[in-house]
Formats: structure tokens, sequence, C-alpha cells
């Protein structure tokens, strides 16, 4: 042999005599078969085992004791996750129900992008399950909320939206990013999809992207079409940190979601801070549905890890206080396990569905540093507001 195929053509280690504790990452794009393959199909052709482990193992936590089985299928990132779930769908003509609040990035996607294909779109206030039930057409395909909704961290009444879904003929939709299967399972409530941007809370460590959509096989078959159809494959180097960031998914999301209790309860309390929005609190809207949908875990690690702390004095207080943090990142992500702020005022950009948010929001997603060190430097910065001239609102 001439030495460039020789080159190519190196010897293959043979499959190990031991089984890998860790997830091998198989960094192959491209998979000789054998054989006539005339007849190979889509639904043939291997997805990268790494990225397929990474699928199979969100569907088996979300799937746990879902009454069906449950399969996955992975994505370039959430909102690839989303776009592909919601084009499967949905075509020309088609409505959806979505519940507001809805993360930005997915108001866009249904007004901006969507729309431009003959889909519409309502958006229903999440305490109004009669509003979501009067917004039904007959053309409506998707009923979509998110588990945990920010900034004011509302909390989907998943079973009620699963009467009103089945009623309409409608698929459940749920992004379940913010809950984690660790706190919630939609799919045990009646979700037909769970969608999830893993680049938060799975990932965990906020160096890599990542989505994943759950469900029943038949449906997400389909969404695995649109998948190969458009491109927007994971990567297998990302798939493995994703499936290595689920192996200690439950010990971070409990250890947060206690954090975020603690720190939720005791800034409630400092004077300069005008309205705290957290599930766990017992002033919360969401607070009793959350207690039965989440799965409790030690008491006060199931109310979620994110938390918005609207502190008097509108927009330049909120400003103020990001400015003063020492411990906290400002950043508008969330999941990792450097704990992140963002004032939601400074970071909307127009058309961002923001309406009714207090101009001071700012909006904490906890990680995973001591909830005294967390506290004391939200309490520095936001004694410091008292030497703020008067701001405007
Ligand atoms: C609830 C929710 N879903 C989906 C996404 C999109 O995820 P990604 O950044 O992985 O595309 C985000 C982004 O922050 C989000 O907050």
């Amino acid at each position: 042999m001439g030495e460039n195929t020789r080159a190519v053509h190196l010897p293959q280690p043979p499959p190990p005599r031991q089984e890998p504790i860790g997830l091998p990452v198989w960094r192959s794009a491209s998979w000789a078969s054998s054989g006539d393959h005339a007849d190979v199909t889509d639904a043939d052709v291997a997805d990268n085992p790494t990225v397929d482990a990474f699928a199979a193992a969100v569907a088996a936590l979300e799937g746990a004791a879902a009454p069906e089985d449950v399969a996955g299928q992975a994505f370039s990132s959430g909102m690839a996750a989303i776009t592909g779930t919601l084009l499967t769908f949905l075509g020309n003509g088609s409505h959806v129900v979505a519940l507001a609040p809805v993360s930005g990035a997915t108001h866009k996607l249904l007004t901006g992008v969507l729309s431009r294909f003959g889909v519409s779109a309502d958006f229903v206030d999440h305490a109004d399950l009669l509003g979501v039930r009067a917004a039904i057409r007959p053309t409506t395909k998707i009923v979509y909320a998110e588990t945990l909704a920010t900034p004011t961290m509302a909390v989907a009444d998943l079973r009620g939206l699963y009467q009103v879904a089945r009623q309409a003929g409608a698929l459940l939709v749920v992004d379940s990013t913010f809950a984690t299967p660790v706190v919630c399972r939609p799919l045990e409530h009646g979700a037909d999809l769970v969608i999830h941007s893993a680049t938060r809370y799975m990932g965990g460590h906020d160096d890599c992207v990542g989505g994943v959509v759950v469900g029943r096989p038949d449906l997400v078959a389909k969404v695995r079409q649109t998948r190969i159809d458009t491109g927007s494959a994971l990567s297998p180097d990302d798939a493995f940190l994703l499936r290595r960031g689920l192996e200690s998914l439950p010990l971070r999301v409990r250890r947060m979601c206690s954090t975020a209790m603690v720190f939720a309860a005791s800034l409630a309390r400092h004077p300069r801070v005008r309205r705290v929005d957290y599930p766990g609190l017992p002033t919360h809207p969401g607070h009793q549905t959350a207690r039965h949908l989440f799965d409790s875990g030690p008491e006060g690690t199931r109310f979620g890890a994110v938390v918005t702390l609207t502190p008097h004095g509108g927009f330049a207080a909120g400003a103020a206080l990001t400015d003063r943090l020492r411990t906290a990142a400002v950043a508008p992500s969330m999941g990792g396990t450097h704990t992140k702020a963002v004032h939601l005022a400074s970071v909307a950009r127009s058309g961002d569905a923001l309406s009714g948010v207090d101009a001071g929001a700012v909006r904490f997603a906890i990680g995973l540093e001591d909830a005294e060190d967390l506290i004391a430097d939200v309490t520095q910065a936001l004694d410091a507001l008292g030497s703020l001239p008067r701001a405007r609102t």
C-alpha cells in the first residue's frame, strides 16, 4: 500500500473487553455499513451513539414513572429542540396557545419567525386556565407551556393544561428547562413532549450547548425526522459533557434549590426589597401547584433555583444592584455552578415579552456557592442602594 492509504487505513482498536464506566465519545461523523444499502432510509441511519446515549439518558430520567415508553432526541441547542418540535407539528394555518410568560427566544420564534410561515399564536397568562380554554381554536395544534417560567417563576398547572389540550385534540408541549427532571417530570402529568435547553442544568458548568426532546416514541420519531431534515445535530463532544452532567444533576439541582429557598426567604425581609418571586414562598401564586406537581425531595428543595428579586426604586435600583454584586456574575444564563444575576430591563430588547415586569427586577439563577456568601453579597449591594438618588421607576 502507498503511504497515504496506509495512513488512512490505520488499525482500529477492537471493542474493549471490559465495560467502560465513563461514556465513550464516538467522534465519528460517518458510519460504514455492509451489505446492500440501496434501501437505507433515514430511520435506518445510525445517530451518533454518544449523542443517542445522552438523549436516551434524559428519556430515562423524564420517563422514570411515565405511563408509556419514552424516547429522546438530542439537538444542537435548546432553541433547535424547540424549533424542531414546533416545525414538526405546525404548518401553514396552525395555531398555538402558549402560556405567558415564555422565554424571550421562544416568544420571538413564535411571533417573529413561525408567523412568517402562517403559524399564529395566542399568549395567555399562566394563572388563567379558563383563558387557555377560551383561546383554543379548531386549528390549535399545540398548547405550549414552561413548567417554571421566568421572570415571575410562574408554575404551569400541567394537569389542567392536559385536560384542555386533550379536549382540543392538541399536543401539550412543555419546556421544562428550569424544573429539570429532578423536581418535575411533566410526562407523568399528561405532557406529550418535554423539551430542555440542556445547556443550563444538564450540562451544569457553562461549557457546552445542547437541547433535547423526550416523549412518546412515535412523536419523537417525527421530531427526529425534522432534526435530520433541518440539520441541527448535537456534537458528540457536547453530548458527552451533557450526559456526564446528568450523573450529578440531582445533587446539583437539590443543592441549588435549597440555596434558592434560603436566599429568597432571607432577602424578602430586606427593607429595600419590594418583592421576591419564588414559588417556594407561600405567598407565591404557584406555591400550591408546585407542591402538587413537584417531586418533594428534602423539604425546600423542589421549587427551582431561580429567584426574581425586585428592589424599591425601579430601573436605577435594579441596574445599581447588579453593578454592586461581587460574588454573583452578571450574566443572563442559568444552571451552571456560578450564580448569575441579570437586571431584566437592562437586557430587554425591543419586542421582548417583559410586560408587567417591574423595571427594577433582577433575576438570580442560583449556583453552587454557599448560601451565606450569596446572601451577604446581595445584602451589601442592597444596603448600598440607600445612597442612591431618588430613582426613576
Ligand atoms: C426556558 C428556556 N428554554 C430554552 C432556551 C434556549 O436554550 P438554548 O440557549 O440552549 O438554545 C432558554 C434559554 O435560556 C430558556 O431559558
